[in-house]
């Protein structure tokens, strides 16, 4: 997203918008996401969309950076009502 974007929460209501479409029209019961642990602000993206913070597994991922510790929050039927 271009920078002149940046802190105006709109990733959070994009991803509120996905859950909402995987939820109530997909019909799942479990959403989770997973972040570079080096990535903190794709975290807050992610509680701020209403995801819990299940625990960061270690040397899970890859990316351009090597081998990384990913961090995993998730959001379940029962966490909206
Ligand atoms: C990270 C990103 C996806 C968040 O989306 P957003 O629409 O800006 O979301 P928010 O406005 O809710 O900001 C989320 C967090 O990003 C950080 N942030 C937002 N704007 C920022 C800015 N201009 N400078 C520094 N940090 C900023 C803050 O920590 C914020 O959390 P906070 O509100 O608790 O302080 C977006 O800012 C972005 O693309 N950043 C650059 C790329 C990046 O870091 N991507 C993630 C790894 S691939």
């Amino acid at each position: 997203m271009s920078k002149a974007y940046w802190g105006q929460e709109l990733m959070p209501e994009a991803l509120k918008g996905v859950m909402d479409y995987l939820f109530d029209v997909v019909g799942m019961n479990r959403v989770a996401a997973t972040h570079d642990v080096n990535n903190p602000k794709s975290g807050r993206v992610m509680a701020k969309a209403g995801m819990k913070y299940e625990g960061t597994l270690r040397q899970a991922g890859r990316n351009i950076q090597g081998v990384i510790d990913e961090v995993c929050y998730s959001c379940i039927r029962a966490d909206r009502e």
